[in-house]
């Protein structure tokens, strides 16, 4: 299915994400032939782009992979992509946007559907949704549609959305002022990724595994979501964030939620979010005992001398702010009750890795015993979904090694996305800026979520943000993060995956 005939408008649209990200998604779509034929781009920003903004959109396209200059494709799309210089807190520019947007419906068919997509920093969302309601962008013009149907207008809003639950909350109130909940896409782009959608196929798309998928069979589960990059010269914005606002709240608590949730009754928005609701307010509130903060100091990453955090371009020199957080927690449902949680995300760490690690309980009796009555080489088995990179599913179980005795080694059935499907280029946005120009919300984060995982979240930093941290930086760039964080599975026997 293509969309409607429409306009995509980005605003921040000279911010990285839309040269490295959005453009290229858009891209792609258009070479599957995924967009509609009448289409355009506005990019909306402060400074005076008109004339370089394209040109600038096209390097970020061929940058993006996949994609020659000499693509037949290219040079029709680049014409679609326009530019509005304006201020986001100023009434004029959203008239004189408002014009630019009828005269592109005129040039390029495109219908009056508008997606309005908020790249902005977070403190501009509610300005821009404002105007836009008292512009009336918000809701479609009566003279619009294509045949027959209605036409629409749809916002896409970045994270971080709210940076508590209370401003979370004040967020939702004036976007559902303005917009109606089903035209509010609050993205999360990790539910873009081919692997975390995949967690559902592997639940519920097969007989065997959602059998052993509770607190009978398995043991605990680690999700980790650990980046050799630093903050990117991203000081001002991480300054404000760290670790468990930036990925925790949103990616970390995504993947659990698919990983824990209940079969939803269909694949519909509503169902699916309703399913991942309830498995959030079903986590016990986290104990401050139960949760680490780090921060990196200076290190080596990929055999390279980096700096630490506190040097980073305007970061405080004593900053507090936590570039690694590692927690515990547990879901008190039927399901889950007593299976403990793992969860640890960081900037800096040894390696580029997210993966979510299931370890199954050990059989009742171990018969295959070592001969000093030891209890041999037998392993717990593993799932492990990795998410990126090296996209796959691992299990991990017990075989006989061959010759006398009974000797057992841990092996690994593998299963590889690029073996079995290539190596796509897909970066998570394609999907999702597809399905919000499809109206689709599956994948998106609802309020109700929104504000479930901030009220997990908040109390942490809270916390956090009365007790100040006396020994950052706490681990060297390049290492797996604080001692700390190996003492929370230390106490119960247990040891994070090596990955
Ligand atoms: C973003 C965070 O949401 O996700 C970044 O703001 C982080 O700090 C990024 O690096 C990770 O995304 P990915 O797709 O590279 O895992």
């Amino acid at each position: 299915r293509t969309p409607d005939p429409c306009v995509v408008v980005i605003f921040g649209a000279s911010g990285d994400l839309t040269k490295r990200k959005l453009l290229p998604a858009l891209y792609h779509l258009e070479q599957a032939n995924l967009l509609p034929k009448d289409f355009a781009v506005v990019g909306v920003a402060r400074r005076p782009l008109e004339d370089s903004f394209a040109a600038d959109m096209k390097e970020g396209i061929i940058a993006g992979g996949g994609v020659e200059e000499s693509d037949p494709k290219l040079a029709p799309f680049i014409e679609k992509i326009q530019y509005h210089a304006m201020n986001f807190d100023d009434a004029s520019g959203y008239d004189s946007l408002n014009k630019l947007l009828s005269k592109i419906d005129k040039k390029f068919g495109t219908c009056g559907n508008r997606l309005f997509y908020l790249a902005t920093a977070p403190e501009y969302f509610s300005d821009i949704i404002n105007y836009l309601g008292q512009h009336g962008m918000s809701k479609p013009c009566e003279d619009g549609g294509v045949d027959g149907k209605k036409n629409w207008v749809r916002t896409i809003i970045e994270k971080p959305f709210g940076h508590d639950l209370e401003s979370a909350k004040a967020l939702n109130d004036e976007v559902n002022k303005v917009f109606h909940e089903d035209q509010i896409f609050r993205i999360d782009h990790y539910l873009g990724k081919e692997t975390v959608q995949n967690i559902l196929v592997f639940r519920f798309a097969n007989g065997i595994f959602e059998n052993v998928w509770n607190r009978n069979y398995i043991d605990h589960v680690e999700i980790t979501a650990a980046e050799s990059i630093g903050i990117e010269g991203r000081g001002p914005f991480y300054e404000t964030a760290g670790a468990l606002r930036d990925v925790v709240q949103n990616h970390v608590m995504e993947l659990l939620s698919f990983v824990t949730m209940e079969p939803p009754v269909s694949f519909e928005a509503s169902a699916v979010r309703a399913e991942k609701v309830k498995v959030w307010r079903a986590i016990q509130p986290i104990h401050p005992a139960d949760t680490v903060r780090g921060q990196y100091g200076p290190g080596t990453v990929d055999g390279k001398p980096v700096i630490g955090y506190r040097q980073e371009d305007r970061v405080h020199p004593r900053s507090q702010t936590e570039t690694y957080a590692a927690l515990r927690l547990e879901i008190e449902n039927w399901r889950w009750a007593g299976v403990p949680f793992y969860i640890r995300a960081g900037k800096r760490l040894a390696k580029r890795v997210t993966e979510i690690t299931v370890q199954f309980k050990q059989p009742p009796l171990l018969l295959f015993k070592g001969k000093d009555g030891s209890k041999g080489n037998v392993e717990p088995n593993i799932i492990s979904m990795r998410i990126q990179p090296d996209e796959g599913i691992t299990l991990r179980f017990g075989a006989k090694v061959p010759g006398q005795g009974m000797n057992i080694s841990p092996v690994n059935m593998d299963f590889s996305y690029a073996e079995s499907f290539g190596k796509s280029s897909a970066n998570g946005y394609e999907r999702l800026l597809l399905d919000a120009m499809l109206g689709d919300g599956t994948l998106f984060a609802h309020r109700d979520g929104v504000e479930a995982t901030w009220a997990l979240i908040t109390p942490i930093l809270e916390v956090w943000r009365e007790k100040p941290v006396k020994d950052f930086p706490n681990y060297a760039a390049g290492t797996w993060g604080p001692t700390a964080a190996d003492a929370l599975l230390e106490v119960e026997g247990r040891k994070w995956r090596k990955l």
